[in-house]
């Protein structure tokens, strides 16, 4: 039976396509990079799910409840109230998204030269950590690489890896364990229950604090509730609790799951003093402890959105319109990370453009070829986000080159979807002629955003 989406919808933004002329012009001068493409200039734009979804009337009519007081405003309390009605957790720092909240936390926990653990960090995720001295290492499991071959948790650690690590390098030399909910670099793959339990008793044992990166925590509890034996039965919110059980604190970018356009959160379970350090390092970086760079109006539309973001019928659709695109494409023979994961479709370029070398960005060719055909911008992850190795300079070989189609939150209809997949297993026809990159400019820091490239005759 079909299942139509859970909304109706009340007001509506016009997209326009541009000729193929003017997208042709547009991605010239965009260097060849669609970060550097205008808005105006896309017409389905799957770039990013963050920030990018749409706001249910609730959270519209509440930002004109905002109480904009520097301090106490009442919609901080609402915040407080929906996370501990959603989380669990007793202590809430809003921020004004989810790197916010890692820029206050990880220079508390980590002390130079220590390492910081994780599935796979996020780029700002791993810079936040860097920044104050640290270092950044992932345990993913093998199976994520294996883009081919399904399984249902390809964000779990490798927990046996991780420990053999803790004890090679000493207790002394970890920060923390930081555990993402859903895996963005994997495909927004999720990670088990079982998984965080394992994690958290590692953390246990050897007196490491383990934290959530909780993005897409609820797209991971739906997962769980789909997947996971014994949890059928269970609601998402007590999915949602539990996993937060089993860690000590957590950073958010509520941009996600969240529903809202700007925000993010510090959670602490309930080590007081990490608290006071938090808020107290918060006033410098982000502001008053009661509104951490936000609006109060924004406070409002972030405690409403956290509890839509956990309704089943919601996430239900979510999840299925992700899976009907990464269908559509798999039925046109266009090879993706499966199972599909929570927010995208990661296109698998390394197979669909073959021919191209890793450091010719074989994922980037394909972003521009989709924005050439339809409009259509997707981001690539692999060897051109990843960037050169800090010590050598070398270009650093990504274990996946990936397109990723991120899907926006309650924004586009199927019809989107259809004209997405179409679009792109009308370029698999011709993908053996698409020619690799080379930069015309590079810069030295996170060139992902702004470097310039061409087409290699
Ligand atoms: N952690 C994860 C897992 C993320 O995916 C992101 C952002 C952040 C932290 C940082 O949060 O943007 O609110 O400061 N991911 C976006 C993306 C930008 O496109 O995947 P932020």
């Amino acid at each position: 039976m079909t299942r139509p989406e859970p909304f109706r919808i009340k007001m509506v933004e016009p997209i326009r396509l541009i000729s193929r002329e003017d997208r042709q012009k547009a991605l010239v001068e965009a260097g060849y990079n669609p970060f550097s493409l205008r808005a105006e200039d896309v017409f389905i734009d799957l770039l990013t799910d963050s920030g990018t979804g749409a706001m249910s009337d609730n959270q519209w009519a509440g930002l004109m409840l905002g109480d904009e007081s520097y301090a106490g405003s009442k919609n901080y309390y609402h915040l407080v109230e929906a996370v501990q009605e959603v989380i669990g957790y007793q202590y809430v720092i809003p921020t004004h998204q989810g790197r916010g909240a890692e820029q206050v936390l990880f220079p508390l926990l980590l002390k130079k030269g220590q390492y910081a653990l994780g599935n796979m960090h996020f780029d700002t995720t791993t810079a936040h950590i860097e920044i104050p001295g640290g270092r950044a290492v992932n345990f993913v499991t093998e199976k994520a690489f294996d883009t081919t071959t399904p399984f249902d948790f390809k964000g779990n650690f490798d927990v046996e890896k991780m420990e053999a690590f803790i004890k090679e390098k000493g207790i002394e030399n970890i920060g923390f364990i930081l555990i993402t909910i859903t895996c963005n670099g994997a495909g927004g793959q999720p990670v088990s229950m079982q998984n965080i339990r394992e994690v958290s008793a590692v953390g246990k044992k050897y007196g490491i604090r383990v934290l959530i990166d909780a993005a897409r925590f609820a797209e991971n509890a739906y997962f769980i509730k789909k997947r996971e034996k014994g949890y059928e039965q269970k609601s998402v919110i007590e999915i949602v609790k539990e996993m937060f059980s089993y860690a000590e604190g957590f950073t958010m970018s509520a941009k996600k799951d969240a529903l809202v356009n700007i925000g993010g959160l510090l959670g602490i379970k309930e080590d007081e003093e990490l608290y006071t350090q938090a808020r107290s390092m918060l006033v410098p970086f982000e502001g008053f402890p009661t509104y951490g760079g936000l609006a109060g109006r924004d406070m409002e539309a972030l405690a409403r959105g956290l509890r839509e973001g956990v309704d089943e019928a919601y996430l239900e659709y979510r999840i299925d319109q992700v899976e009907y695109l990464g269908k559509r494409l798999m039925e046109g023979g266009i090879p993706i990370q499966t199972p599909t994961g929570g927010h995208a479709v990661f296109v698998d370029a390394k197979k669909l453009l073959p021919h191209i070398p890793a450091h010719q960005f074989p994922a980037q060719v394909l972003a521009n070829e989709l924005y050439l055909e339809a409009g259509v911008r997707g981001v690539e992850i692999g060897s051109f986000l990843r960037g050169r190795d800090p010590e050598t300079g070398e270009q650093a070989e990504s274990p996946m080159e990936l397109l990723r189609l991120t899907i926006p939150r309650r924004t586009y209809t199927n019809n989107h979807m259809d004209y997405v997949a179409e679009a792109l297993i009308k370029i698999k026809e011709r993908a053996h002629i698409l020619k690799g990159l080379e930069f015309t400019y590079e810069p030295q820091i996170l060139r992902h955003f702004t470097a310039k490239l061409k087409p290699i005759e």
